[in-house]
């Protein structure tokens, strides 16, 4: 278990400020004259972990991506602490930490290098408060050791860690997950989902995570919304959410296999 008793100096710029919120309204995003993203509002509240879930394909990374400024939205309005993002990405006012599906560490460079990247990008620190940083982190989150390896001799599991560790390191204002527990055997996904949890148990981060991960939105999703048609219809606790009569996400709940008739095949007549 990681212990942040010590690394007090690796978040003291996290400490010292207040959470934020997020506010997405009526935000659309289509793709020529594909409509992924139709309406969605909602409020990510400071410091909680909002967990949006979907059906592959429903339109979550395309949501993340407009939230981390990667790609921008077809109208809508994005807000952090009620400021329109659309303005405030100028002035790099709010720090988004987005943590990738497939961790997206350059391959061509060292772990380490890889986590001091953004700090070095951004002349944050001098190189030796860099390494001490880089070295606290590897430390924090049980990596001890794999500073100077390549990130294709990384397991799965280590590959989603380290993509938090350089997610940590920037000390963001809001931390973005992209299917951290995907791909990964239900042991070490609950592992992460721990670290996730205690993590803003401990920081207070603004989370927000895109997954289809039952689990983690179950126990640690403060709210949890479903994504469908570009639509999201309600929003949940993890209790209102196991109590939910709604079909569709009783089904996305509990699924139901027929292998007479698979979704994916037409229907016999
Ligand atoms: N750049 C793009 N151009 C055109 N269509 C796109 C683009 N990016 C995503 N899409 C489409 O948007 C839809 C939603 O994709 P997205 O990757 O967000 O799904 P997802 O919910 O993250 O799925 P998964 O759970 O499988 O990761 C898909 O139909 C996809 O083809
Ligand atoms: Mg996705």
């Amino acid at each position: 278990m990681i212990t942040m008793t010590n690394t007090k100096q690796l978040f003291s710029d996290t400490l010292n400020r207040l959470p934020v919120s997020i506010e997405v309204d009526h935000l659309k995003k289509q793709f020529r004259n594909c409509v992924v993203l139709d309406d969605i509002n909602l409020r990510v509240e400071p410091g909680e972990i909002f967990v949006l879930m979907g059906p592959s394909g429903s339109g979550k990374s395309v949501f993340l991506d407009l939230l981390a400024g990667l790609s921008k939205p077809s109208s809508g309005r994005l807000s952090i602490n009620q400021e329109d993002l659309q303005y405030v990405k100028k002035t790099k006012k709010y720090v988004m930490g987005l943590v990738f599906q497939s961790g997206a560490l350059f391959n061509s460079m060292t772990i380490f290098d890889n986590l001091a990247l953004y700090l070095r990008e951004h002349r944050l620190f001098d190189e030796r408060e860099i390494q001490s940083r880089v070295t606290q982190m590897l430390d924090m989150l049980t990596l001890k050791g794999i500073a100077q390896i390549m990130p294709s001799e990384l397991s799965g599991g280590m590959r989603k860690r380290v993509a938090l560790a350089r997610g940590l390191l920037m000390e963001p204002d809001v931390l973005l997950f992209d299917e951290p527990t995907s791909e990964l055997d239900p042991i070490t996904a609950a592992s992460i989902i721990e670290l996730i949890g205690y993590v803003n148990k401990q920081l207070h981060i603004t989370t927000l995570i895109v997954s289809h991960d039952v689990l983690l939105a179950q126990t640690i999703g403060h709210h949890i919304a479903l994504l469908k048609n570009g639509f999201i219809r309600e929003i949940y606790t993890p209790q209102a959410l196991q109590q939910s009569s709604e079909p569709f996400v009783c089904n996305f709940l509990n699924p139901t296999i027929n292998l007479n008739h698979p979704r994916f095949l037409p229907p016999t007549s």
